[in-house]
């Protein structure tokens, strides 16, 4: 169905509960090394022949704090809005709201599985571009959900964590059917 030579981690993988690695290896600071220019091809790669709208680097394997905001409108996600994909290396919270919502997530790594998640509309985040500069971006509903789905695999948790109950899980197939 699809095809990609990179590797997917999926739930067991004792990368997917591992806290990240910090990047470091910027070339004077500024323009990203060879390998960290690999990682991030390999992961625009899986997210688009998954048709995944973000991704985190321990989701291919490689255990560092990279993730890809992709937001665009699909069938998954059909109120998605459109954003050039966006990489964020060593991410941080800076602020949260405390007003949440929930909405369905699923994850490359959590195959047939949805989750009713609970997450904060509104989000601060700090980050290194792939040009080495530092970013501080306020994001906001979708986008806001996509991030702290992705930064949770920087920390080694995934939306199973986060779900209040099973009660709020679904196979994809059930889904579908309603
Ligand atoms: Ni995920």
């Amino acid at each position: 169905m699809y095809n990609s030579k990179v590797d997917v981690a999926e739930l067991g993988n004792p990368i997917l509960q591992a806290q990240a690695q910090k990047v470091v290896s910027f070339v004077g600071g500024r323009r990203e090394s060879e390998e960290l220019q690999h990682t991030i091809e390999q992961m625009r790669e899986v997210m688009q022949v998954r048709n995944g709208v973000g991704i985190a680097a321990p989701q291919i394997g490689i255990s560092q704090q990279i993730l890809i905001i992709a937001s665009r409108p699909n069938e998954r996600y059909p109120e998605a809005p459109l954003i050039e994909p966006v990489v964020m290396i060593n991410p941080v919270i800076n602020t949260v709201s405390s007003y949440t919502e929930k909405g369905w997530e699923g994850c490359l790594s959590v195959p047939g599985i949805r989750g009713f998640v609970s997450r904060a509309v509104q989000v601060n985040v700090g980050f290194v571009d792939i040009n080495g500069t530092p970013q501080c971006w306020e994001l906001e509903g979708f986008l806001a959900r996509i991030f702290l789905h992705e930064y949770d695999h920087l920390i080694g948790l995934t939306f199973l964590d986060r779900v209040d109950s099973v009660a709020d899980l679904i196979s994809e197939n059930e889904l579908a059917k309603r």
